[in-house]
Protein backbone atom coordinates (compact mmCIF):
# COMPACT_ATOMS: atom_id res chain seq x y z
CA UNK A 1 0.00 0.00 0.00
CA UNK A 2 1.22 3.53 -1.12
CA UNK A 3 1.12 6.03 1.84
CA UNK A 4 1.82 9.77 1.62
CA UNK A 5 3.24 11.72 4.55
CA UNK A 6 1.76 15.09 4.62
CA UNK A 7 4.31 18.06 4.95
CA UNK A 8 4.23 19.05 8.01
CA UNK A 9 3.00 23.27 7.22
CA UNK A 10 2.94 25.81 10.57
CA UNK A 11 -0.92 26.61 10.98
CA UNK A 12 0.18 30.41 11.64
CA UNK A 13 2.64 30.80 9.07
CA UNK A 14 -0.20 29.47 6.42
CA UNK A 15 -2.98 31.81 8.02
CA UNK A 16 -0.69 34.62 7.87
CA UNK A 17 0.25 34.09 3.86
CA UNK A 18 -3.57 34.18 2.97
CA UNK A 19 -3.69 37.22 5.41
CA UNK A 20 -0.65 39.03 3.28
CA UNK A 21 -2.22 37.39 -0.41
CA UNK A 22 -5.37 39.39 0.52
CA UNK A 23 -3.92 42.35 1.50
CA UNK A 24 -1.88 42.44 -1.50
CA UNK A 25 -5.56 41.68 -3.51
CA UNK A 26 -7.44 44.30 -1.95
CA UNK A 27 -4.61 46.97 -2.39
CA UNK A 28 -3.95 45.77 -5.66
CA UNK A 29 -7.78 46.31 -7.03
CA UNK A 30 -7.87 49.50 -5.07
CA UNK A 31 -5.19 50.81 -7.28
CA UNK A 32 -6.74 49.03 -10.22
CA UNK A 33 -10.01 51.00 -9.99
CA UNK A 34 -7.83 54.25 -8.91
CA UNK A 35 -5.79 53.56 -12.81
CA UNK A 36 -9.06 53.02 -14.73
CA UNK A 37 -10.60 56.22 -13.27
CA UNK A 38 -7.59 58.31 -14.00
CA UNK A 39 -7.32 56.87 -17.68
CA UNK A 40 -10.29 57.50 -18.27
CA UNK A 41 -10.26 61.17 -17.10
CA UNK A 42 -7.09 61.68 -19.18
CA UNK A 43 -8.95 60.84 -22.13
CA UNK A 44 -10.96 64.31 -21.59
CA UNK A 45 -7.54 65.73 -23.45
CA UNK A 46 -9.29 64.72 -26.75
CA UNK A 47 -12.44 67.22 -25.02
CA UNK A 48 -9.93 70.45 -25.73
CA UNK A 49 -8.28 72.57 -23.08
CA UNK A 50 -11.47 73.96 -21.63
CA UNK A 51 -13.14 70.42 -20.67
CA UNK A 52 -9.35 69.66 -19.60
CA UNK A 53 -8.79 72.14 -17.39
CA UNK A 54 -12.01 71.92 -15.80
CA UNK A 55 -11.85 68.33 -15.12
CA UNK A 56 -8.59 69.03 -13.09
CA UNK A 57 -10.32 71.98 -11.42
CA UNK A 58 -13.56 69.75 -10.79
CA UNK A 59 -11.11 66.86 -8.93
CA UNK A 60 -10.17 69.80 -6.71
CA UNK A 61 -13.85 70.66 -6.14
CA UNK A 62 -15.27 67.27 -5.57
CA UNK A 63 -17.70 66.53 -2.76
CA UNK A 64 -17.60 70.52 -1.93
CA UNK A 65 -18.76 72.10 0.13
CA UNK A 66 -19.16 68.60 2.02
CA UNK A 67 -15.54 68.63 1.83
CA UNK A 68 -12.87 71.37 1.64
CA UNK A 69 -11.47 72.63 -1.20
CA UNK A 70 -8.87 69.25 -2.50
CA UNK A 71 -10.04 67.54 0.09
CA UNK A 72 -11.24 64.28 -1.75
CA UNK A 73 -7.79 64.60 -3.65
CA UNK A 74 -6.21 64.52 -0.22
CA UNK A 75 -8.61 61.50 1.16
CA UNK A 76 -7.84 59.36 -2.08
CA UNK A 77 -3.65 60.10 -1.51
CA UNK A 78 -3.84 59.01 1.67
CA UNK A 79 -5.85 56.17 0.91
CA UNK A 80 -3.23 55.64 -2.13
CA UNK A 81 -0.21 55.61 0.30
CA UNK A 82 -1.59 53.71 2.69
CA UNK A 83 -2.07 50.61 0.18
CA UNK A 84 1.30 50.96 -1.69
CA UNK A 85 2.98 50.84 1.63
CA UNK A 86 0.58 47.23 2.22
CA UNK A 87 0.80 46.13 -0.68
CA UNK A 88 4.81 46.47 -0.97
CA UNK A 89 5.21 44.81 2.59
CA UNK A 90 3.35 42.33 1.93
CA UNK A 91 4.54 41.51 -1.55
CA UNK A 92 8.42 41.71 -0.17
CA UNK A 93 7.57 39.77 2.75
CA UNK A 94 5.46 36.73 0.74
CA UNK A 95 9.02 36.84 -1.78
CA UNK A 96 10.78 36.25 1.61
CA UNK A 97 9.16 33.34 2.50
CA UNK A 98 8.67 31.69 -1.23
CA UNK A 99 12.14 31.91 -1.19
CA UNK A 100 13.20 30.94 2.02
CA UNK A 101 11.05 27.91 1.56
CA UNK A 102 12.65 27.59 -2.04
CA UNK A 103 16.22 27.24 -0.65
CA UNK A 104 14.81 24.61 1.90
CA UNK A 105 13.31 22.58 -0.29
CA UNK A 106 15.01 22.47 -3.68
CA UNK A 107 18.75 22.50 -4.88
CA UNK A 108 17.71 23.35 -8.12
CA UNK A 109 19.17 27.12 -9.57
CA UNK A 110 16.53 29.66 -8.53
CA UNK A 111 15.85 30.93 -12.13
CA UNK A 112 14.29 27.33 -12.91
CA UNK A 113 11.55 27.00 -10.03
CA UNK A 114 11.14 31.09 -10.37
CA UNK A 115 7.87 31.37 -12.91
CA UNK A 116 8.30 34.11 -15.54
CA UNK A 117 5.36 36.03 -14.65
CA UNK A 118 6.85 36.12 -10.59
CA UNK A 119 10.06 37.69 -12.14
CA UNK A 120 8.24 40.36 -14.25
CA UNK A 121 5.84 41.49 -11.53
CA UNK A 122 8.30 42.08 -9.32
CA UNK A 123 10.35 44.30 -11.93
CA UNK A 124 7.64 45.82 -13.06
CA UNK A 125 6.33 47.22 -9.88
CA UNK A 126 9.75 48.95 -9.34
CA UNK A 127 9.07 50.49 -12.75
CA UNK A 128 5.56 51.45 -11.70
CA UNK A 129 7.65 52.85 -8.28
CA UNK A 130 10.22 54.69 -9.98
CA UNK A 131 7.54 56.11 -12.97
CA UNK A 132 4.74 57.28 -10.02
CA UNK A 133 7.43 59.19 -7.79
CA UNK A 134 8.43 61.35 -11.26
CA UNK A 135 4.83 61.79 -12.12
CA UNK A 136 4.34 63.18 -8.95
CA UNK A 137 7.03 65.42 -9.62
CA UNK A 138 6.04 66.56 -12.55
CA UNK A 139 1.85 66.37 -12.34
CA UNK A 140 0.70 67.11 -8.84
CA UNK A 141 4.11 69.38 -6.98
CA UNK A 142 4.96 70.32 -10.29
CA UNK A 143 8.98 70.42 -9.79
CA UNK A 144 10.03 68.71 -12.57
CA UNK A 145 9.00 71.22 -15.73
CA UNK A 146 8.85 69.37 -19.08
CA UNK A 147 8.73 72.74 -21.80
CA UNK A 148 8.10 75.48 -18.91
CA UNK A 149 5.68 76.16 -16.34
CA UNK A 150 2.21 76.64 -17.11
CA UNK A 151 -0.90 77.42 -14.80
CA UNK A 152 -2.93 74.94 -17.56
CA UNK A 153 -2.81 71.16 -17.01
CA UNK A 154 -3.68 70.79 -20.64
CA UNK A 155 -0.73 73.00 -21.30
CA UNK A 156 1.58 71.17 -19.15
CA UNK A 157 0.26 67.26 -20.75
CA UNK A 158 0.40 69.05 -24.33
CA UNK A 159 3.84 70.43 -24.24
CA UNK A 160 5.09 67.69 -22.04
CA UNK A 161 4.20 65.24 -24.86
CA UNK A 162 5.22 66.87 -28.28
CA UNK A 163 7.32 65.13 -30.44
CA UNK A 164 10.37 67.76 -28.90
CA UNK A 165 10.10 65.77 -25.50
CA UNK A 166 9.99 62.21 -27.43
CA UNK A 167 11.96 60.55 -24.29
CA UNK A 168 9.34 62.29 -21.84
CA UNK A 169 6.96 60.02 -24.46
CA UNK A 170 8.86 57.04 -24.34
CA UNK A 171 9.45 56.67 -20.30
CA UNK A 172 5.98 56.89 -20.47
CA UNK A 173 5.52 54.36 -23.03
CA UNK A 174 8.33 51.91 -20.95
CA UNK A 175 5.87 52.73 -17.60
CA UNK A 176 2.81 51.94 -18.91
CA UNK A 177 3.63 48.56 -20.79
CA UNK A 178 5.03 47.51 -17.17
CA UNK A 179 1.61 48.58 -15.60
CA UNK A 180 -0.38 46.64 -18.00
CA UNK A 181 1.74 43.78 -17.84
CA UNK A 182 1.48 44.10 -13.73
CA UNK A 183 -1.79 44.27 -13.81
CA UNK A 184 -2.43 41.27 -16.24
CA UNK A 185 -0.81 39.49 -13.88
CA UNK A 186 -2.39 40.74 -10.63
CA UNK A 187 -5.54 40.61 -11.87
CA UNK A 188 -5.56 37.40 -12.25
CA UNK A 189 -3.84 36.37 -9.22
CA UNK A 190 -6.05 38.81 -7.26
CA UNK A 191 -9.33 36.92 -8.28
CA UNK A 192 -7.69 33.81 -7.08
CA UNK A 193 -7.18 34.70 -4.12
CA UNK A 194 -10.18 36.24 -3.29
CA UNK A 195 -11.90 32.83 -4.33
CA UNK A 196 -13.53 34.63 -7.37
CA UNK A 197 -11.59 31.83 -9.37
CA UNK A 198 -12.76 27.76 -10.13
CA UNK A 199 -11.63 26.03 -12.74
CA UNK A 200 -14.78 26.77 -14.50
CA UNK A 201 -14.20 30.11 -14.25
CA UNK A 202 -10.47 30.46 -15.03
CA UNK A 203 -10.77 30.96 -18.82
CA UNK A 204 -12.96 34.28 -18.22
CA UNK A 205 -10.97 35.85 -15.40
CA UNK A 206 -8.16 35.54 -17.58
CA UNK A 207 -9.38 37.20 -20.34
CA UNK A 208 -11.17 40.02 -17.97
CA UNK A 209 -6.83 40.20 -16.83
CA UNK A 210 -6.28 40.76 -20.85
CA UNK A 211 -9.04 43.21 -21.05
CA UNK A 212 -8.36 45.40 -17.94
CA UNK A 213 -4.86 45.40 -19.14
CA UNK A 214 -5.52 45.85 -22.61
CA UNK A 215 -7.47 49.28 -22.08
CA UNK A 216 -4.90 50.87 -19.55
CA UNK A 217 -2.32 50.40 -22.37
CA UNK A 218 -4.44 52.12 -24.78
CA UNK A 219 -6.29 54.36 -22.88
CA UNK A 220 -3.47 55.80 -21.02
CA UNK A 221 -1.34 55.76 -24.64
CA UNK A 222 -3.68 57.14 -26.26
CA UNK A 223 -3.69 61.10 -25.30
CA UNK A 224 0.20 61.19 -25.53
CA UNK A 225 0.17 59.34 -28.96
CA UNK A 226 -2.47 61.78 -30.38
CA UNK A 227 -0.22 64.82 -28.81
CA UNK A 228 3.11 63.14 -30.07
CA UNK A 229 1.55 62.88 -33.59
CA UNK A 230 0.23 66.40 -33.83
CA UNK A 231 -3.31 65.36 -33.55
CA UNK A 232 -3.99 66.99 -29.91
CA UNK A 233 -2.36 70.72 -30.20
C1 LIG B 1 -0.04 58.36 -20.00
C2 LIG B 1 -0.30 58.18 -18.74
C3 LIG B 1 -0.66 59.25 -17.75
C4 LIG B 1 -0.91 60.59 -17.93
C5 LIG B 1 -0.91 61.38 -19.23
C6 LIG B 1 -1.21 61.15 -16.63
C7 LIG B 1 -1.53 62.47 -16.38
C8 LIG B 1 -1.72 63.01 -15.13
C9 LIG B 1 -2.02 64.39 -14.88
C10 LIG B 1 -2.18 65.48 -15.95
C11 LIG B 1 -2.14 64.53 -13.53
C12 LIG B 1 -2.47 65.84 -12.78
C13 LIG B 1 -3.96 65.93 -12.58
C14 LIG B 1 -4.24 67.14 -11.76
O1 LIG B 1 -4.04 67.07 -10.55
O2 LIG B 1 -4.64 68.15 -12.32
C15 LIG B 1 -1.91 63.26 -12.94
C16 LIG B 1 -1.94 63.01 -11.58
C17 LIG B 1 -1.70 61.77 -11.02
N1 LIG B 1 -1.44 60.60 -11.66
FE1 LIG B 1 -1.28 60.37 -13.66
N2 LIG B 1 -1.14 60.15 -15.69
C18 LIG B 1 -0.79 58.99 -16.33
C19 LIG B 1 -0.61 57.74 -15.77
C20 LIG B 1 -0.64 57.49 -14.42
C21 LIG B 1 -0.43 56.19 -13.84
C22 LIG B 1 -0.14 54.93 -14.62
C23 LIG B 1 -0.53 56.35 -12.48
C24 LIG B 1 -0.41 55.34 -11.39
C25 LIG B 1 0.19 54.17 -11.49
C26 LIG B 1 -0.81 57.74 -12.22
C27 LIG B 1 -0.98 58.28 -10.98
C28 LIG B 1 -1.27 59.62 -10.74
C29 LIG B 1 -1.42 60.16 -9.42
C30 LIG B 1 -1.32 59.38 -8.09
C31 LIG B 1 -1.70 61.51 -9.58
C32 LIG B 1 -1.85 62.57 -8.49
C33 LIG B 1 -3.26 62.82 -8.10
C34 LIG B 1 -3.16 63.80 -6.95
O3 LIG B 1 -2.82 64.96 -7.14
O4 LIG B 1 -3.40 63.36 -5.85
N3 LIG B 1 -0.88 58.39 -13.43
N4 LIG B 1 -1.65 62.34 -13.93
Amino acid sequence: MVTTTPVPTKPRARNTTVALKWAMAVSGILFVLFVLLHMYGNLKAFAGQEAFDSYAAGLRTLLYPYLPHEGFLWIQRVVLLVALVVHVVAAITLWRRARGARSRRYVVHKRLVQSYSSRTVRWGGLIILAFVIFHLLQFTTLTIEVGGSFDSPYQRLVVAFSAEHWYVYLAYLIAIVALAMHVRHGVWSALQTLGASNRRRQRNINVLAYVVAGALLVGFMAPPTAILLGFVK
